[in-house]
């Protein structure tokens, strides 16, 4: 008869350990027991990059990399983006149920009463280099955000903690226009509450009326951005709270890990990627050169979809959309063969390379006006619901503690300081 558990037995030791298996997981922690001797530490687990190591419970975001599904509160993202509005992606997110009309008229309440910064914000981020790296000064900003807010140390406090939630979706989108504002030389632009979420940080961006289609178009991008489980940011965001940490410090530095190149900061190396192509000749040596291992495919390869990525589809459709209202990015071209031709090679299939979210997020971006190094503070406003609603669950998560991984230390054993005349 077939039993929930896992047999190990130790040839040190020759004895034998039962252990339990719930969710298709054993504990790290049970294995501390299989031990050499008396004194012995016990059995650890080495996992470099968490590449088969489950940190939490969650039950917000499910993706399946292999078949390619990834789901919202159990709903398919395909019909999250057609169907819903990044305010009502958010909430179910955060609450876990769709909102009943009710529900969204007063969460939509909520943020809006949120989205002005306080008076003085914008000096901080004023007395940045106009050459400063967008994604560096937005940091920068969500962190200056606690110094406003010392209630958001009761982190302890579910109540609080909503309204934490509430004044950083509302003042994420505005932190972010006004970060571009300054770069751009501009005034900032104070919000419009009368306007949906998209279309008011479309307005503080531009300073007009936006386009329907292009309004529609960065609701769709902030919901397919919202939540992706436990990647590198919002495992910070979990890692960095664990320590009980204010929200805004703890986003803050979900946003510093969602820069790198290889996380968020893709769109923009995408975009740079495909302008240092310049044409579709191009392409074949740029390819070779990947295969070389002289850089990488930007946009492609996944370390959890083994499958084309679905919110890339969706965002390869909504391109087309943007381009009726802006004109085709010259770039489109050299996109579309760069994979057709990444999809037929060997090397990217048999590693199983697909386009990622951010392969055509750029080229909406660029066409709708955004400046190259905005596109990564773009995926940070609509991540933002996603790392709250991370946060939110872990803080009532009785299984979690902060955080603290373990090590192997392969270092010297305990020896004597050598004074600076007698080292060699
Ligand atoms: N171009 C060329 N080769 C690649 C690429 C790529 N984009 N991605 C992976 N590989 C190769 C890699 O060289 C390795 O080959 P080999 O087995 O011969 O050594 C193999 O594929 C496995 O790669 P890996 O680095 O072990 O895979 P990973 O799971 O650690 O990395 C990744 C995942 C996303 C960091 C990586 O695919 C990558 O660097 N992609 C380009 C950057 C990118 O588009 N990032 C955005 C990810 S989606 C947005 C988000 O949620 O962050």
């Amino acid at each position: 008869m077939s039993k929930d558990t896992l047999t190990i037995t130790d040839n040190r030791t020759g004895k034998t350990f039962e252990l339990p298996i719930e969710h298709e997981t054993v504990k790290a922690i049970e294995l501390r027991q299989i031990k050499a001797h008396d004194e012995d530490f016990g059995i650890m687990t080495y996992d470099p990059s968490y590449m088969n190591t489950a940190a939490c419970k969650s039950t917000i975001t499910f993706i399946d990399g292999d078949k390619g599904i990834l789901n919202y509160r159990g709903i398919p993202i395909a019909q999250v983006a057609e169907k819903g509005s990044y305010l009502e992606t958010a909430y179910l997110l955060l609450y876990g149920e769709l909102p009943t009309a009710l529900q969204l008229k007063d969460w939509t309440e909520a943020i809006h009463q949120n989205l002005d910064v306080p008076a003085t914000f914008p000096r901080i981020i004023q007395a940045f280099e106009p050459s400063a790296h967008l994604m560096g000064v937005f940091q920068a900003a969500i962190a200056a955000l606690s110094t406003y807010y010392p209630d958001s140390k009761k982190v302890n406090d579910p109540a609080n903690r909503v309204k934490q939630i509430h004044r950083l979706i509302g003042q994420v989108a505005t932190v972010g226009a006004c970060c571009y504002r300054h770069q751009a030389g501009l005034p900032m632009v104070a919000p419009d509450p009368s306007l949906s979420y998209a279309g008011n940080f479309l307005h503080m961006m531009f300073g007009k009326t936006p386009d329907p289609a292009l309004e529609k178009a960065m609701d769709i991008l902030f919901i397919l951005h919202a939540d992706h489980e436990q990647n590198c940011s919002t495992s910070t965001m979990r890692l960095v709270s664990s320590a009980d940490t204010d929200p805004y410090s703890s986003l803050s530095a979900a946003a510093a890990a969602l820069y790198g190149p290889l996380h968020g900061g893709a769109n923009e190396a995408v975009l740079k990627m495909l302008a240092h192509i310049g044409t579709v000749e191009n392409i074949p040596a740029f390819i070779e050169s990947v295969k070389k291992g002289e850089g990488r495919l930007m946009g492609f390869g996944h370390r959890v979809y083994k499958n084309y990525d679905p919110r890339a589809r969706i965002v390869k459709d909504t391109a087309y959309e943007v381009f009726e209202v802006t004109g085709k990015n010259p770039l489109l071209d050299v996109a579309l063969e760069l994979e057709k031709i990444a999809l037929h090679d060997e090397y990217f299939v048999k590693r199983k390379l697909y386009p990622n979210v951010d392969f055509y997020s750029g080229l909406i971006y660029q066409a709708m006006g955004f400046p190259d190094e905005f596109f990564t503070v773009l995926f940070a406003i609509g991540r933002t619901s996603g790392w709250l609603a991370q946060w939110n669950e872990m803080m009532d998560d009785k299984d979690q503690k902060i955080g603290r991984p373990r090590q192997i230390f392969l270092g010297h054993g305990e020896r004597d300081y050598v004074a600076m005349g007698q080292r060699g």
